[in-house]
């Protein structure tokens, strides 16, 4: 996709694709206007009038560009109140959804107007985000059928110089692929990716990257000790793995990585604790705390940030099978606690138990942040626009919350006290993997709380940000916690890890 920077005359030249931001009471965004501004300001009013249009933030149109404006198509992009707050997520994924609208159309050339005073930068990174996201296909096993293909250009209407619009492009690209593989594997069904498989798209993914690759599979998993995470493979013939991604930039100084770790339940059935049929389907998507851990890494990786970074992602599916773990059963965890199984589907922690416990030993990490579609409960408690943050350490929570925001994802902090941790004490052995219904999204996290030691450590339930969605996004995977993870890490690259002790 070319850059162009329009002068003065992009008001008469045509395209195929005008994206408008719009400001609520009818004020065009940016100082100079819309094109054929009465042209476009009377239909702006109409719209309004008739209610076909707000401009609250997030909402977009794509409309049949009216007589006498150059352009095939026009896509209205709502800012909301002049005087709010910009929500660079809302604007992302307005765009999307208007690249999404056009679906199969060609589109060679956008212009977009992208002049806001302040925000020109910030807009222009989500305005490239939205247009790539905008591009994916969920319906890659339909026979026929595509989506449109890359725009071959842009002409952008801005203050900002070429350069510096060409270098937000190639940081918006490598981190829309990074985070449109999480989406394409998220969604794989269970008979199509199961760990095996997802090793074999990460190999792939990862190859000429210079990211570092170890697998366990089941044999070593078997030697180390990963009685949680065998326990919950062994329901199924697909056998489990473990995925370790390595970024060092720095090889001779082994410094403490900062440690990623996802959860890749290919499918969750639930195991013998079954879940119902209705939407058991979604359960594919159970993987997607691992999708985001790789997706995060290859663009860690592209975008050669300079820190350690290792990125681990358990993989196994949930099945009742005949060997299926029981209700019941007393398995022990990579670290020597003893598990008592209450429920078969709280299966997510037990994966993470054994890899987080393992990585805390093999690489000492400055700190370990995991990511999980973990709990129903946190879908519960936050819907689907913030995904469940807790952590044992203020200054990382922050730094998270933060990293999130700016990558245009939404984050909540949830509480950890101790008092939770009641329902999770077991009479046989040394801890239960599930305790009562209630606070149950903070009880599995608890649960995990008791195999990290006293690393510095952040959890993200994702459960609610994961899954598909209503409206024109439902059956897309978003790809949640990529941009989180690399704004992350790159907020974090270079800090002295001694203020996570602070
Ligand atoms: N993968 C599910 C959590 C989930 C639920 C994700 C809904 C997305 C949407 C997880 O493995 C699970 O089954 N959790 C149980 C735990 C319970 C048995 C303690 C749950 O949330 O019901
Ligand atoms: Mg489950
Ligand atoms: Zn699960």
């Amino acid at each position: 996709m070319n850059i162009e920077i329009a002068g003065p005359e992009w008001k008469s030249i045509k395209t195929d694709l005008l994206l408008l931001p719009t400001y609520e009471k009818n004020i065009p965004s940016g100082d100079s206007g819309p094109i054929p501004e009465n042209t476009l300001n009377e239909l702006l009013s109409e719209l309004e009038d008739t209610g076909e249009w707000k401009a609250a933030q997030g909402n977009s149109k794509l409309l049949i560009a009216p007589h006498g404006i150059p352009a095939r198509r026009v896509g209205l992009i709502g800012m909301g109140s002049i005087d709010k707050p910009f929500d660079p997520g809302k604007f992302r994924t307005a765009v999307m959804n208007i690249i999404r609208a056009v679906h199969s159309a060609p589109i060679p050339g956008i212009t977009a107007v992208i002049d806001v005073p302040g925000m020109q930068a910030d807009i222009c990174r989500m305005l490239f985000e939205g247009i790539f996201l905008g591009l994916f296909n969920p319906g890659i096993h339909k026979t026929s059928g595509s989506r449109s293909p890359e725009p071959e250009s842009i002409r952008l209407v801005t203050s900002l110089d070429r350069k510096k619009a060409e270098t937000i492009l190639t940081e918006a690209r490598i981190l829309c692929e990074a985070v449109n593989l999480a989406r394409r594997l998220s969604n794989e069904p269970g008979n199509l990716l199961y760990p095996e498989l997802f090793v074999e798209e990460t190999e792939k993914a990862v190859s000429g990257t210079g990211l570092g690759i170890e697998i366990l599979a089941e044999k070593e998993l078997r030697e180390k000790g990963f009685g949680c995470l065998l326990a919950v493979a062994q329901g199924s013939r697909n056998k489990p793995r473990l995925c370790v991604l390595e970024h060092n930039p720095f090889p001779d100084k082994q410094a403490r990585p900062l440690v990623l770790v996802g959860k890749g339940v290919t499918f969750d059935s639930g195991g013998i604790s079954i879940k119902p049929s209705e939407s058991m389907e979604d359960m594919r998507a159970d993987k997607s705390g691992a999708c985001s851990v790789l997706g995060a890494m290859l663009a860690i990786a592209r975008l050669n940030i300079p820190s350690r970074v290792v990125g681990i992602m358990p993989l196994v599916e949930n099945l009742p099978g005949g060997n299926a773990q029981r209700p019941g059963d007393v398995v022990k965890a990579y670290n020597g606690t003893t598990v008592e199984i209450i429920n078969t589907d709280a299966e997510g922690r037990l994966i993470l138990a054994d890899a987080m416990a393992w990585a805390v030993e093999t690489f000492n990490p400055s700190c370990l942040v995991d990511i999980a579609t973990l709990t129903g409960a946190c879908v519960v408690a936050l819907g689907h626009i913030r995904a469940g943050l807790f952590s044992n350490n203020d200054f990382l929570s922050e730094e998270l919350f933060q990293a999130a925001a700016r990558g245009g994802e939404k984050l909540w902090r949830m509480p950890l006290d101790d008092d939770y941790k009641e329902s999770l004490e077991s009479k046989i052995a040394d801890i239960k993997n599930c305790g009562e219904r209630w606070g149950s999204a903070v009880t599995a996290a608890k649960f995990l709380e008791s195999f990290i030691g006293e690393t510095p450590w952040c959890h993200i339930d994702m459960a609610g940000t994961d899954f598909f969605r209503s409206g024109i996004n439902k059956g897309t995977p978003p790809g949640f916690g990529v941009t989180s993870l690399v704004e992350f890490v790159k907020a974090m690259s270079g800090r002295d890890p001694k203020i996570l002790s602070a």
